[in-house]
């Protein structure tokens, strides 16, 4: 049997994470690897209502502190119901964002302390990193126009992380290349650009090569 693993899957706003994580779900089914997708922030009910209460009505509803909080009382939920029991039942978890979000939009984007942020969620949460995070590197630019597209296509009421600076979501994009390049054991960088079966296929070939390193 394989060992259950954590994936989670990175980037700026726009650049696919979600088909990637029913890519990478696709993928390790049919390697005999049973995996589940979910997401943050999300991922449980109580998750889902703290996302509602995030991501819904004007940027700046919220005081960079309490966003930090919310975002990390999503993950402590997410964590204790979800992620841990799925992998302690031998599968594999594979989450559309995690605590490298945190540490990019919070972090690198608000300008809060990565070590603040790193220690709230060795408190909070515990010691509990992705196996793997899948980062999906795109220019912000391009991810903005996509994912305007789609908030406007779908008329969808979660624009706003959407609505802040370019600068923003390129201070984004840096801190997840940073968080990369510190552990890079723990992550692997996929060239976004592309269509999303091109993305797909070098993110499958990477975490292949990972888990063949791995055994
Ligand atoms: P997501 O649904 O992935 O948005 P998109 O599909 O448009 O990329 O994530 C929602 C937003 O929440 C996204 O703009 C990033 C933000 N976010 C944080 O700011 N901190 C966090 O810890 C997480 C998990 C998400």
């Amino acid at each position: 049997m394989h060992k259950a693993s954590f994936f989670a899957v990175e980037g700026v706003d726009g650049s696919g994470k979600s088909g990637m994580v029913a890519g990478i779900v696709a993928h390790l089914a049919d390697s005999g690897a049973p995996a589940i997708a979910t997401r943050e922030p999300g991922g449980t009910p109580q998750g889902e209502k703290i996302r509602s209460l995030l991501l819904s009505g004007a940027d700046h509803a919220w005081d960079q502190q309490s966003e930090l909080l919310m975002m990390t009382a999503a993950r402590v939920e997410h964590v204790r119901r979800i992620i841990l029991p799925t992998l302690e039942r031998g599968i594999s978890v594979v989450s559309d964002r995690y605590v490298g979000s945190t540490i990019a939009y919070q972090g690198a984007g608000r300008g809060m302390s990565e070590s603040y942020i790193r220690h709230l969620h060795k408190e909070a949460v515990g010691d509990v990193w992705p196996d793997l995070v899948v980062i999906l590197d795109l220019d912000p630019e391009i991810g903005l126009a996509r994912s305007r597209q789609r908030l406007s296509a779908g008329a969808i009421d979660e624009g706003r992380f959407e609505t802040l600076d370019l600068d923003f979501h390129r201070r984004i994009r840096q801190s997840f290349l940073d968080q990369a390049a510190k552990t890079p054991a723990r992550h692997v960088v996929i060239d976004a650009l592309g269509t999303p079966d091109e993305v797909r296929a070098r993110a499958i070939d990477a975490i292949e090569m990972w888990r063949a390193a791995r055994k």
